[in-house]
Parts: C-alpha cells; sequence; structure tokens
C-alpha cells in the first residue's frame, strides 16, 4: 500500500514537473507561492512581493520597487495594522472570544478589521463622519460592521467620530478602541513585517526607502526597521500631500502649522505628530511634497506603463520614488509602498468631469487621456 502511495506520489511529481517545465510554457513559477494560510485570513497577510516598476526604473538609472500591498486579502496595507492592533488588544488582555472592536475610520482600516473581526469571531463598531459616501458605508456593513455616521466635527469636539468610537468601547464590557492614529501596535505591524520583508526581498541591497503618512504606521515602522538592519544606511523620506503639514513640520525643523488645503489622495496626509511617528520623526532624512498633478499622473502611467491599476496614495508613493531616485542619481535602489488598488476612486479618477473640477485634466499626458472613459 505504502509502495503504491509512493509510486503515485512519485507520478503525481513528475506529471507536476512535466507540466511546470513544459517547454515554451507560462508558468508562474508555482515553487515560489506560499503556503497554504492555516489561520485563515489572517495567515494570508503580509508577504506581497516587491514589483520592479519597469519603465521608471529604465528613465532614472534606479531600480524603482513597488511592495504590492494591493495584495493583501483585504485589499490594502492596513490589513498588517488591523492584525497587529486586534493581537494587541487581545494580548493585553483587553479582548476576549465575542467581544468587540470600536475604530474611527471611513477607509481601509475599517475594511482590514472588518475582516479580521470577522475571521476571528469578534464584532466591529465603526464610527465616522457622515461626508462620507454611502459607499463606504454599505461596503463596511456588507462586510459585517455596525455603523455609526456622525456629524463631522473638529478633533477638538468631543463629538468628533474618533471620540465617539472611545466613548462606545467604553460603555461596553469585553471591548477595545483599537485606536490606529497613536496606538503603536500599528507602527509595530510594520517594524515586524514589511521592514523585514522589503530587506529579505532586496537581499539587503536597498539604498531608500519613501512613502507617505496617514498614521504614519508605514512610514514610522518600516524607517525603523531598515535603519537598525542597516546601520542606518538607507536612506528614508517622508512623501507629504497637499493639504498636510509634515512636509512643513519637518523642513522647518518642527514648527507645527494649521492644517490647510486638501488633495485628492485619499488615506494620507496629516495635521499632527501622531504617536506612531513621533518615535521615529528624527531617523528620517528628510521629505518631499508631492503635488496631486504629480499623483493622478502617475495613477495613469503605472496602468499604461506598468498595468497597475493603483489608487492616488500608491502614486504619490510612486512619484515620491521617481524624485527620490532623481535626487540620489543613477545607481540607486529605492522602494516604495503600493498602498491599494484604484478599485474604490475608479468614478473619480477615471471621470472627465471629476479631473475638470479638481483641474487636473491638463496633467493627464495626452497619449494617456484615453483611459479616461468616465464622463
Ligand atoms: C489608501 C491608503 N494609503 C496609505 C495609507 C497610510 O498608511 P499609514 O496609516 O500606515 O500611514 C492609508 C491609511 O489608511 C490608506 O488608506
Amino acid at each position: 500500500m505504502l509502495r503504491t502511495a509512493v509510486r503515485r506520489f512519485g507520478t503525481t511529481a513528475m506529471r507536476a514537473a512535466e507540466v511546470t517545465s513544459h517547454p515554451g510554457g507560462k508558468g508562474i513559477g508555482i515553487s515560489k507561492a506560499q503556503g497554504i494560510a492555516q489561520n485563515g485570513f489572517i495567515d494570508a497577510i503580509g508577504n506581497t512581493p516587491l514589483i520592479r516598476m519597469k519603465k521608471l526604473s529604465d528613465e532614472t538609472g534606479c531600480e524603482i520597487l513597488g511592495k504590492a500591498e494591493f495584495q493583501n486579502p483585504g485589499g490594502s496595507v492596513k490589513d498588517r495594522a488591523a492584525l497587529f492592533v486586534v493581537k494587541d488588544a487581545e494580548d493585553r488582555g483587553l479582548l476576549r472570544p465575542g467581544g468587540t472592536v470600536v475604530e474611527g475610520t471611513a477607509g481601509n482600516t475599517g475594511i482590514g478589521l472588518a475582516h479580521v473581526c470577522r475571521s476571528k469571531g469578534y464584532k466591529l463598531v465603526i464610527y465616522m463622519p457622515n461626508t462620507q459616501s454611502q459607499g463606504k458605508i454599505d461596503l463596511l456593513r456588507l462586510l459585517g460592521a455596525e455603523v455609526y455616521p456622525v456629524p463631522a466635527v473638529a478633533f477638538e469636539n468631543p463629538e468628533n467620530y474618533n471620540h465617539q468610537a472611545k466613548r462606545h468601547a467604553e460603555r461596553l464590557d469585553n471591548a477595545v478602541w483599537t485606536n490606529q492614529f497613536d496606538n503603536t501596535a500599528n507602527r509595530q505591524a510594520h517594524i515586524e513585517t514589511t521592514g523585514p520583508e522589503i530587506w529579505a526581498q532586496t537581499d539587503g541591497k536597498i539604498d531608500a526607502f519613501t512613502c507617505a503618512s496617514g498614521t504614519a504606521g508605514t512610514i514610522a515602522g518600516v524607517t525603523r526597521y531598515l535603519k537598525t538592519v542597516s546601520d542606518g544606511k538607507v536612506k528614508c523620506y517622508l512623501a507629504d500631500p497637499p493639504g498636510s503639514v509634515l512636509h512643513s513640520y519637518i523642513q522647518s525643523g518642527g514648527k507645527l502649522v494649521e492644517r490647510s488645503g486638501g488633495s485628492i489622495t485619499e488615506g494620507i496626509g496629516q495635521g499632527r505628530i501622531t504617536d506612531n511617528l513621533q518615535p521615529d520623526l528624527d531617523l528620517l532624512d528628510g521629505s518631499l511634497h508631492v503635488p496631486d498633478e504629480q499623483s493622478i499622473e502617475m495613477v495613469y502611467r503605472c496602468l499604461d506603463e506598468e498595468g497597475l491599476y493603483l489608487g492616488a496614495s500608491s502614486c504619490l508613493n510612486v512619484a515620491a520614488a521617481r524624485n527620490v531616485a532623481n535626487m540620489l542619481g543613477p545607481g540607486n535602489t529605492v522602494v516604495t509602498i503600493l498602498c491599494d488598488g484604484a478599485y474604490r476612486y475608479a468614478d473619480r479618477l477615471f471621470s472627465r468631469k471629476w479631473l475638470t473640477e479638481k483641474k487636473l485634466l491638463d496633467a493627464i499626458p495626452k497619449h494617456l487621456e484615453k483611459y479616461i472613459v468616465l464622463p
């Protein structure tokens, strides 16, 4: 019986080898695929590919590499933070079986948390400003979350959605407010996973890293890991959209100005120094401002040149990586983050009316206007 099984296995393996090594075959390197995610959804988070941006690399003479975070099972870089803030609450005894997670978010963190909570059997309550689209509310509800859209008031107002989320958790037994902005378990996700993955994938041959900040978990955690493992050699730069104060804060050596203006990018830009950013601020080598014109142009270029359908924050990051490459000169390897795909933003990013309203139509190169397919 054993001999038959061995023979059968041998034959199967041979057949598999034949298929994958078929001359002229279009194999995708199955041997490199991940193993089974034994614990379900949460085990499928991370270990995302590092994609070489061919055209931009050729253009700059550098290696420009994008970490494909849109390949996380919930669709964004925030799956990592969602998993770590939930695990942290469990480890600290704040969340026990059947418990409730409460968060204030209108974006990817809510989606990541919804998946993680379902997969681990927790309830999820989300507070968000009522200015958010019905689509976002519907998505979170269909992912199982209880959603409270509340009046959009400033952070200083006790009725701000974040404070309401905190109070909601305090009213319940066995519940936690995960507080993504100031809970450093968020940054820890990137110290323990994203940073080491980038270092391993580049074999330590990385000269610079850049990305934008929302909560700052990603930029702070990756910067902390890469600076530590490279003895400070990897240069790290924060990329900032219009309407965010971080670039001017870093350039001025620590002057915090009032937040004003806005950007087409979502999920990034900040009006204050979060607890996730504070410990790693001094490690940064500098910062760059990336105007919306560059981010939107890169949305269209990534699609046309690389076949990558990316959201605006990812494309701000790619533009920043290109700018860092130009600043450092040929021969350098620059890594950035491809945070999520364009799916949730397509009705705006590819709409002629929206681009005109935002005065961004002229930023799309003429030969790429064919991608503006929505009225
Ligand atoms: C689309 C998108 N890009 C980037 C970020 C920023 O990541 P972080 O919060 O780690 O700074 C977020 C955060 O929510 C996001 O939703």
